[in-house]
């Protein structure tokens, strides 16, 4: 169906989320609960999309982005009155889905089935429904003898007899966009909680003679609303488990899909696996045949293919392929490590380039320099960037051996194939081809023990 268009609901308070924070931009997967929304109906096809926005509005605005279109809702008068505050903004002659920025885990497909089933059968409004074992506390679907929807009551409306009733309305639909503004106009806050309810508008639409149907989904989960904390965790390991399954269908071993955190945008290529305790964040790419973890987290960066990540941590980096990383290292942001590079247990990079088969075993700090091809780097070196007011780069040419325990003093360059003595405090550059030695040489006083007076 053509011109669809999308209105959001998010301008509600969330009360029982005990939160200085909207509760829309608390985050599932590391993206805000709205934005899950947002994208699905994106993906669904909608043309426009119809943000509401009141409580705590600027946060919203903050994590959507300014670029989208936004309704203002000043007091919360109900969803009815939200929806009456987007409509302005939308055109009639299609149809729109009405979304609730709380529901995070519903399905772009589910939202297309639900458009298609509305416009095959020329509905006036869609109900997007589930069958639940506890309804309590939704609006329930009421239905005449023939099965046809009739009313939506709310829990704090219905009678002890419809409070039994289990297929409840998920608060997500599909309305044709001008019967549902004329429907607007009739709403009246006559009810439990004086709220312009937008489940009226159903009732309104039957008794001016229109058609109204129900689309149950097939998998309840998506309809579950996030009202608290616990709902939220809820939320959150049912997407969790959502995002490892696209990978596991993809060709990627999850060995413990509980203990594995892999958000939205990470990317993740054939063969590779994933050891327990993993998170995978940010806009993060990894190739064939890896092997991540365990415990290790990588944020925004980018892992060639045939490289291990153990028990370490990438941030913002690009990391070339067999490259070994860890246990225990840290890389920091803005790092490009080339090719069958090797960075070992407690190691910290940051904004530094290595070459092609670089060796950074163990215990060394390499911080704003540029290192070459096929440097080995013995235990213990440390770049001295810092001179408590201004960073200064390292650059190490190809074929360098750095001894253990040297102290690299930026700005310095040692030059290809050159070695520096272990020991060393190098504040000069050391040429290409030659040894550096900088240390004091070693004075043995013989029988010093045996004749101390103390
Ligand atoms: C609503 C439905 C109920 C349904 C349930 C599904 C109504 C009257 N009831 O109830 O039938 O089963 O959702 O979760 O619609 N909002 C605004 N402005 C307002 C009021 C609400 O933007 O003035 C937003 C909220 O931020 C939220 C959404 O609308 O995102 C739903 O509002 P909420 O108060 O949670 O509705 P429910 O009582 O859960
Ligand atoms: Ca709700």
């Amino acid at each position: 169906m053509s011109n669809v268009s999308a209105i959001i609901l998010a301008a509600g308070a969330g009360t029982r989320m005990k939160s200085a924070y909207s509760k829309v931009v608390h985050k599932v997967c590391g993206a805000p609960l709205v934005e899950w929304v947002y994208n699905a109906g994106e993906e669904a096809g909608v043309s426009k999309t119809v943000v509401v926005v009141g409580h705590k509005s600027e946060q919203v605005v903050g994590c959507l982005g300014e670029d989208k279109l936004y309704a203002i809702q000043e007091k919360q008068l109900g969803t009815g009155h939200a929806v009456m505050c987007a409509i302005p903004n939308l055109d009639d002659g299609g149809c729109v889905l009405v979304l609730s920025g709380d529901v995070p885990l519903i399905t772009s497909e589910t939202l297309k089935n639900a458009i298609e089933y509305h416009s095959e059968h020329r509905f006036a409004a869609t109900i997007i429904t589930a069958e639940v074992e506890n309804p309590f506390g939704y609006g329930r679907i009421i239905r005449n003898e023939t099965g046809d929807v009739k009313a939506i009551v709310e829990e704090k409306d219905a009678s002890a007899a419809q409070k039994l009733i289990t297929e409840i309305n998920s608060g997500l639909y599909c309305f044709d966009t001008g019967l549902l503004r004329a429907a607007l106009s009739e709403l009246t806050t006559k009810n439990a909680q004086g709220e312009y309810y937008l489940t009226d508008t159903i009732e309104i639409l039957l008794k001016n003679g229109y058609t109204v149907g129900a689309y149950k989904m097939a998998d309840n989960k998506e309809i579950m609303g996030i009202n608290d904390r616990m709902q939220l965790a809820h939320a959150e390991s049912v997407m969790r488990r959502r995002i490892a399954e696209k990978h596991m269908k993809n060709g990627v071993t999850i060995i413990d899909p509980n203990s594995t955190y892999i958000g939205p945008n990470v990317s993740i290529e054939q063969d590779s696996v994933i050891l327990p305790g993993t998170i995978l964040e940010g806009n993060t790419v990894i190739g064939q045949e890896c092997e991540i973890g365990p415990s290790s987290r990588i944020i925004g960066s980018v892992i060639g293919c045939g490289s291990t990540v153990e028990n370490s941590v990438v941030k913002e980096s690009n990391i070339g392929s067999n490259v070994k990383i860890g246990p225990f290292a840290y890389i920091r942001p803005n790092c490009k490590v080339a090719d069958n590079v090797k960075v070992g247990d407690f190691v910290e990079l940051k904004n530094s380039n290595i070459g092609d088969g670089t060796k950074i075993s163990h215990l060394t700090y390499v911080g704003d320099s540029d290192v070459g091809k096929n440097v080995n780097f013995g235990c213990g070196t440390v770049t001295v960037n810092y001179d408590s007011k201004k960073k200064y780069r390292t650059t190490i040419g190809d074929n360098a051996f750095i001894g253990c325990n040297t102290n690299l003093i930026a700005p310095v360059e040692v030059g290809d194939r050159a070695y520096t003595a272990a020991g060393s405090t190098i504040t000069e550059n050391v040429p290409a081809d030659s040894l550096a030695v900088a240390r004091n040489h070693q004075v043995n006083k013989e029988n010093w023990v045996k004749n101390k007076k103390f």
